[in-house]
């Protein structure tokens, strides 16, 4: 007799056949270079940890302060009793830091994209979304209810041409990926916004890896671009290179003040910790006094990337730290990070939903935090397993 739970069985199977089973592995550290995983001692190549932020002493100590002036939770949602003043100095300071007017902050990227596009979009609007978006901005777009288009990857000729259809839409919503998480690429930016502006739309940015590590000192895609003012809204995240957790909106004041009157998350989901939010407080004035972590990143990127072109890898159409090593099957991948991992290497394999079924990859995330002799031996490993493996010829 087949039971109401069958499928999960049949689709736990079908997983595990095609090599897309998700097997996390545990961490026993802090973040660091080297990290403790599943009991191992390995090189960290796959946090988003891009500027060291993670385990910083400046900003633990500000973390452990916040803790004893403000206890350890936040208690409420933000818009009945749990906005703290450490919520509004950060958002001032980051609205400083990015040059905007202002911005707001969230419990994650994911969140601050569901409030974007859910508070911005409804029923009777037309969403124009990259196709290698991000999933939250995918849940984001269904969130809103309103038509979703989609257009070619970083294309804006194909952009103008799905906008033109469009006139009817009560609104033109334009969104994409500052850097693409999955292949490292960056969005022609100042293309969709010329385009945009043809039509009237308005321009989201989603620069969850673009933050701390484009721009000036890590001001992000807008300004990488010198595009202030030209972009209505910048979406980010305080988990990646802020080190620590949260999202955060930055545009126009009217625009923020709108989401924090619609955006479901700030209104329905309770605040970051005190501990969280002073640590990005650290974070931010660190990058306003000085960019030498992000120049360190982009050194590091610069080497790991050259050594493994001279050994043959495919690096896809990486132009940022995110190096997707290209492999294609997923099972090929996932043999590949196992043997990484046995020689000392953490760098997960990613395959679908995340990436296209036969693009899977490795997904090498470089960081300030990482040595040359930590980047030396990582090439020497990839380039050994790449030949057992025959991905190297
Ligand atoms: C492009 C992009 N947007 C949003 C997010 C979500 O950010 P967070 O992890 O802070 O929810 C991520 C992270 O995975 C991302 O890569």
């Amino acid at each position: 007799m087949s039971g109401k739970l069958d499928f999960i069985q049949q689709e736990m199977a079908a997983l595990r056949e095609q090599g897309l089973l998700v097997q996390p592995r545990v961490i026993d550290s802090p973040q660091g270079a080297w990290i403790a995983v599943d009991g191992k001692k390995v090189l960290n190549l796959c946090s988003n940890n891009y500027l060291g932020f993670a385990n910083h002493d400046v900003l633990k100590r500000r973390s452990q302060k916040a803790i004893e002036a403000f206890g350890v939770g936040p208690a409420a949602v933000r818009s009945i009793a749990g906005t703290l003043t450490l919520h509004r100095e950060l958002e001032a300071k980051l609205a400083r830091f990015k040059g905007v007017e202002a911005t707001l902050t969230f419990q994650s990227g994911f969140c601050a994209n569901l409030a974007a596009l859910g508070s911005l979009a409804g029923p009777e609007d037309v969403i124009l979304s990259d196709e290698l978006n991000h999933a939250s901005i995918i849940d984001g777009s269904r969130l809103s209810r309103a038509r979703v288009v989609r257009y070619t990857h970083c294309d804006p000729q194909d952009l103008r041409e799905k906008l033109r259809g469009e006139s009817q839409a009560r609104r033109r919503i334009v969104v994409t990926d500052g850097v693409f998480s999955m292949d490292g690429d960056i969005a022609p930016l100042p293309e969709i916004v010329k385009v945009s502006s043809e039509f009237d739309a308005l321009v989201l940015v989603d620069d969850a890896h673009g933050e701390g590590v484009l721009g000036r000192a890590g001001r992000g895609i807008v300004d990488h671009f010198e595009l202030h003012g030209k972009v209505d809204l910048e979406i980010g995240t305080l988990s990646k290179a802020f080190g620590v957790v949260g999202g955060v909106v930055a545009g126009r004041r009217d625009l923020v003040d709108y989401i924090q009157q619609k955006g479901r998350p700030f209104l329905f989901s309770s605040a970051v910790p005190p501990a969280d939010t002073a640590a990005c407080l650290a974070a931010v004035e660190i990058l306003e006094k000085s960019g030498e972590l992000v120049e360190r990143l982009w050194a590091n990127t610069r080497r790991f990337k050259e050594g493994m072109r001279n050994l043959g890898f495919d690096l896809g159409r990486s132009e940022t730290p995110i190096t997707p090593v290209m492999i294609g099957d997923a099972k090929l991948a996932g043999a590949f990070s196992r043997k990484l991992f046995e020689e000392g290497i953490f760098a997960m394999s990613i395959g679908y939903p995340t990436v296209a079924r036969d693009k899977a990859r490795i997904r090498v995330m470089l960081s300030a935090t990482h040595s040359d002799s930590d980047l030396d031996f990582a090439l020497e490993v990839f380039g050994r397993v790449g030949r057992e493996l025959a991905i190297l010829h």
